[in-house]
């Protein structure tokens, strides 16, 4: 299979990408490094550990990145993720046992253990892997491929009119990370979700409900039929009731702000383009991270045409069908919670 890193702010999204990844029989996750971002790196650590423990995958090591960006204080957003990041969902504190080792010197030690094998996919703040790249330089030519999620290139920001939250929480990490892949070759440039692509990615009542009848679980009630309809879940599987309580909550999130009652997939499609390049339809760019800016710091430029006169470092995501997409997780995830 596949060989895996996995760089997480956990998070909802976060969590479906990795119940994504757990679920693709074609994957190995072989570690999985907290970053600081949703929450902060502990509680990133405690909620995927327990997300593991809850699916029977608590041997992954876990290891915890950096409690802070580069450069900057740590910003978090319980408000789209939840008082612990995981929406209304409680799971059982984890007792699985966090690594000894830093979330970059593993990144490090997996990729020059294994050159060319292991794809790393970030769905979080990019501080760990630039602080593996300051370890080793090489690890654009070590890893097989990078997959990232982040940036808003011709689209407006989530975070502000022009920032993605993965870069706004460390917009030097990511310009490091960026200007590292400057030299790739085209079959290692990044593969880069943004929010032009992710927020396309709309889940709704009825994927939850698909994926409670593929898990053959009981189904999930409308309990209000109200301006803000309530999605409770009667079921008694362990991992839906997991997903009904965290997507809930970010179905409500999306709706308070008026996005309609749906939710964004934006790291498990990140994670479903990680292990199936053909989903999407990339295009070539330079991308680079403004650092200064009176109002445009940590915006994500991509440079399509070639006008700086650097070689592209990205391939950004422009295409992909969605339902394509979901069909995938409906049927992992099901299948994942049915065990
Ligand atoms: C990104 O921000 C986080 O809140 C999500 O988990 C996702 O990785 C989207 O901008
Ligand atoms: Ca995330």
């Amino acid at each position: 299979p596949q060989k895996i890193i996995l760089d997480v702010d956990t998070g909802i999204d976060d969590s479906l990408a990795l119940l994504y990844l757990l679920a693709s029989p074609e994957a190995e996750i072989i570690g999985i490094a907290a970053t600081a971002g949703n929450v902060p790196t502990a509680q990133v650590a405690i909620n995927t550990a327990a997300l593991l423990e809850l699916t029977g995958a608590g041997g992954i090591e876990v290891a915890a990145g950096a409690d802070e960006p580069l450069a900057v204080p740590l910003r978090t957003t319980e408000d789209t993720h939840g008082p612990q990041g995981l929406g209304y969902a409680e799971l059982p504190v984890p007792t699985h046992p966090l690594s000894d080792r830093s979330a970059a010197s593993m990144w490090v030690e997996l990729a020059r253990a294994q050159p060319g094998e292991v794809i790393g996919l970030c769905t979080g703040p990019l501080t760990n892997l630039a602080l593996a790249l300051r370890i080793e330089p090489e690890l654009p030519r070590l890893l097989r491929r990078l997959v990232i999620m982040g940036g808003a290139f011709n689209h407006p920001g989530n975070t502000t009119p022009t920032n993605e939250w993965n870069i706004h929480v460390d917009p030097e990490a990511a310009k490091e990370v960026f200007d590292a892949f400057s030299a790739a070759p085209p079959d290692r440039r990044p593969l880069v979700c943004a929010l032009d692509i992710t927020e396309t990615i709309e889940m709704r009542p009825e994927h939850l409900i698909a994926l409670a009848e593929a898990a053959h679980s009981l189904p999930i009630e409308r309990v209000d039929a109200g301006d803000q309809p309530e999605w409770r879940s009667a079921a008694s599987n362990p991992v839906i009731r997991y997903l009904t309580d965290a997507v809930r909550f970010y179905f409500d999130f999306h709706h308070l702000y008026d996005l309609g009652y749906l939710a964004h997939m934006h790291d498990p499609f990140a994670a479903a383009v990680a292990l199936d390049p053909a989903l999407a339809t990339t295009r070539p760019a330079t991308v680079d991270v403004e650092l200064a800016g009176t109002i445009t710091r940590a915006t994500t430029v991509a440079d399509w045409a070639g006008m700086w006169g650097r070689e592209p470092n990205a391939d950004i995501v422009i295409g992909t069908d969605p339902a394509v997409f979901f069909e995938r997780l409906v049927t992992r995830v099901g299948a994942l919670a049915r065990r």
